[in-house]
């Protein structure tokens, strides 16, 4: 099927209140209308998420916000003329016309413009907003090719809009306008700096990355693979090794470094990660899917370095690694 006819159908079946996974620049989200809430209601349903966790309204150009916010600040218009399309997420008070079952039962409503070209087509041929999460079940790892959303989902989407592998890789950052301090709220590829600079004014960052690598019981378990990840420095992944060569095929390790020498098959899969951030960020989560699908029993990534352009990496880092 050619995108016309693709968009046609994905529209044709929006309206009817079904469900369309589609693909943005960040992850792939699971979409309905965001006005109809029977659809919102299956979306929570397919992701077993609870229903007090808020989702995304996804809209195609700036005029929209005023149909799904009140009380705009300047600042929001500012932000979205300079990173819409993008990776960014404005929380605004909501528009009364909103479904509180959007909002998670709250006054204040999450919005952005994805930036990709078919999820954005779809957008505009269906004309209003959709709600889309992530579209992965509740506390998995993201899916950033349709492929790995038929993995996490398979029969309760109607269709997937395949458009490719994502590619910023990371969910988008969230900044919270609702006060006149603003504040963020999800670390992602628009840097805290950048909003700064823009805005002329120090941002508030919800704090939950943690300088020390690893920390038990301090993250919502989420983005997280079915095996225990561990976070850990190279000078730990290296010692690990010394001690467990004797087993076989236990580990699956993502590191900045070259696998090796001693390293082979039968100890497990050695990824090398890329040192540029944003590439990294790119295949996070296709590297931990292909981690957590291996013949292991343990997932080692190394730690990234504690500076800004990692932040957003290391927040999914540590929740992945919260249950180990
Ligand atoms: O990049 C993204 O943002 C992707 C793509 C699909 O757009 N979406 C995404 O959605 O990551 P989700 O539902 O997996 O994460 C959305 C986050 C949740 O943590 C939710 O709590 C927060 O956004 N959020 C949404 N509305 C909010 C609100 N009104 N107030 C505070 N947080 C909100
Ligand atoms: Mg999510």
């Amino acid at each position: 099927m050619n995108n016309f006819d693709l968009i046609k159908q994905a529209v044709n079946l929006l309206q009817q209140g079904k469900l369309v996974a589609i693909p943005t620049e960040t992850v792939y989200g699971l979409a309905g209308d965001a006005k109809n809430v029977s659809a919102i209601k299956a979306i929570y349903q397919a992701k077993g998420r609870p229903d007090t966790n808020p989702l995304i309204v996804h809209i195609s150009n700036i005029e929209q916000i005023n149909d799904w916010a009140i009380h705009i600040p300047d600042k929001a218009f500012q932000l979205a003329e300079k990173f819409w399309p993008g990776p960014l997420t404005l929380i605004l008070q909501k528009h009364p016309d909103v479904p509180y079952c959007v909002t998670g039962n709250q006054d204040t409503v999450g919005i952005r413009i994805p930036n990709h070209p078919l999820t954005l087509e779809l957008l505009k041929a269906f004309g209003g907003g959709l709600a889309a999460p992530s579209a992965n079940r509740y506390g998995r790892i993201s899916p950033t090719t349709a492929t790995a959303v038929k993995e996490e989902l398979n029969e309760s989407v109607d269709l997937i809009l395949d458009g490719g592998p994502c590619q910023v890789g990371i969910e988008s950052t969230i900044i919270s306008l609702i006060d006149d301090s603003p504040i963020i709220l999800r670390q992602g590829a628009i840097l805290a700096s950048e909003i700064e600079t823009l805005l002329n004014q120090k941002m508030n960052i919800h704090q939950r990355i943690k300088e020390k690598i690893i920390v038990p019981g301090m993250h919502d378990v989420h983005y997280a693979p079915e095996k225990p990840l561990y976070l850990i420095d190279k000078l730990q992944i290296l010692d690990f090794l010394t001690k467990e060569r004797s087993l076989k095929k236990q580990t699956a390790i993502l590191s900045f470094s070259e696998k090796p020498a001693l390293f082979n098959e039968s100890h497990g899969v050695w990824l090398q990660a890329d040192p540029d951030p944003h590439i990294y960020a790119t295949h996070l989560y296709s590297n931990l899917r292909q981690l957590d699908h291996s013949a292991t029993k343990t997932i080692l990534v190394e730690a990234p370095p504690y500076k800004e352009e990692w932040l957003a990496i290391l927040d999914r880092l540590q929740r992945a690694a919260h249950r180990s």
